[in-house]
């Protein structure tokens, strides 16, 4: 007998299908199930029920399937499908279900089934990647977690920008795996990658102030952050104008992963086409000379200072009151440029009320070297180099790879994906470098 079958054999499961296109997955884990020798009563909901075929894992499980709370009553009971169970499994799970379980919700077969239940109960998300890292999804996930479900780790997929991120169902056999982990009752699989006892205020205690729940999404609770974004703009003349190709992606991300961790967000940018992140505060400027009065005008109280702009070097030394016409300049046209203020070194370099500053660095080549250097002559806490030599990466992509640097070396390498990830990331690593940094 296999490991397998000697610790399913006889077992009653639960398997709750919900409505993600990963339901036909979940006929190969019932299979596995099946195979194995345990006992499945599979409970579908409405969505789930459009996207597979009851009938398809009836003949799979053997048993009716339920998928209608009033309807399939007299097949089998809410109440009684979880009765006797050895443990229920809900693969693939959608943040709907999750949302309506997190708060004892039971309006179909399934949430009122495992509302009911005593049983080990497993939650195999399957959703996009922005609905996975959501902190209203996280938080839910997180609740669940601290309630004792066993909470699996999404597997990777494909990103429409041709990277992968998480949101996948986990494979059947992996789910398996987890199952018989959980019925052998040997060490306790692995959760979600946090540990539901570790800061989370527990989901029955009442919350003192200043306390969140968005944990491990709340790195940035109670910080004031100051992000600047996009490019600036600088005028020639009336009409004409120096910038470059920032789309602001990069910034904007941030600002809504550092909101999202309980941060309160001044973004300050120039001229993008991206809408307002909600729940932060935007400044909007057009030139290097706007911009570095708007971080003045809101460091006060700033704990965490992030210069994500591609803020122009150089601007025109006089702008020109009309247009600069061809009849005045003929063949050649001369116009002097001066250096703009350094924000980012501006910053990192005062001498009260610093706050912890991080600088971007975009390189074409020698990255480590030329960041090293740029985060010594700013006097900056951490750089994040990144590669633009176009491609899918850095200006105007949805992608991006960073190189983290602080003043000892290298400290993270976030690979190439989405900026929204990939922001989240960074956010996390700011704020727990800066609150390590606060301990010293
Ligand atoms: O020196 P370089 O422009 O490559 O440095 C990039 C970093 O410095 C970014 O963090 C950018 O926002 C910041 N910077 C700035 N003000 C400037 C030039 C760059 O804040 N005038």
């Amino acid at each position: 007998m296999s490991a397998q079958t000697a610790a399913l054999k006889g077992r009653k499961i639960v398997l709750g299908v919900t409505g993600s296109i990963a339901a036909y997955k979940a006929c190969a884990l019932c299979r596995l199930l099946i195979k194995a020798g345990a006992e499945v009563q599979v409970v579908m909901t409405e969505g789930a029920a459009k996207l597979v075929a009851p009938h398809t894992f009836m003949a799979l499980s053997g048993h009716p399937v339920a998928t209608d709370i009033f309807k399939d009553a007299d097949k089998i009971g809410h109440i009684a499908l979880s009765r006797g169970a050895d443990l229920a499994v809900v693969a693939p799970a959608t943040a709907n279900t999750i949302a309506k379980l997190r708060n004892g919700m039971a309006d179909n077969m399934l949430t009122a089934g495992l509302l009911a239940a005593q049983c080990p109960v497993v939650i195999a998300p399957a959703m996009n990647v922005n609905m996975y890292r959501n902190p209203a999804t996280q938080e839910n996930l997180q609740v669940l977690s601290g309630r004792g479900f066993y909470i699996m780790k999404p597997g990777e997929g494909d990103l429409a920008c041709g990277v992968r991120a998480e949101g996948r169902m986990p494979e059947p056999e992996e789910i398996v795996s987890f199952i018989i982990g959980i019925l052998q009752g040997g060490a306790a699989p692995e959760r979600i990658g946090y540990d539901p006892r570790e800061a989370l205020p527990s989901p029955q205690a009442p919350l003192e102030i200043g306390q969140t729940r968005l944990l491990p999404g709340a790195s940035g609770a109670g910080l004031k952050v100051v992000i600047t974004a996009g490019p600036t703009v600088e005028a020639l003349d009336p009409v004409r104008f120096l910038t470059n190709r920032s789309s602001g992606k990069m910034g904007f991300a941030l600002a809504e992963a550092a909101r999202a961790r309980g941060a309160k967000v001044t973004l300050i940018s120039g001229p993008v086409a991206l809408p307002s992140p909600a729940g932060i505060t935007r400044v909007d400027v057009r030139s290097a000379l706007e911009m570095l009065q708007a971080v003045e005008n809101s460091l006060d109280g700033c704990d965490v200072f992030i210069g994500c702009a591609a803020v122009a070097d150089y601007r025109a030394d006089h702008i020109a009151s009309e247009k600069i016409s061809k009849r005045d300049h003929g063949d050649e046209l001369t116009i002097k440029f001066v250096r703009n203020p350094d924000i980012v070194a501006t910053v990192g370099k005062l001498e009260h009320g610093r706050p912890f500053t991080v600088g971007f660095a975009a390189e074409t080549e020698n990255g480590e070297a030329h960041a090293k250097a740029k985060l010594a002559s700013k006097n900056l806490d951490l750089i994040a180099m990144n590669y633009v030599k176009g491609g899918d990466q850095g200006f105007q992509s949805d992608c991006n790879e960073l190189f983290v640097y602080d003043r000892d070396g290298l400290e993270a390498h976030l690979p190439l994906q989405s900026k929204q990830v990939l922001a989240g990331e960074l956010a996390d690593l700011i704020f727990t470098k800066y609150r390590n940094a606060k301990k010293d």
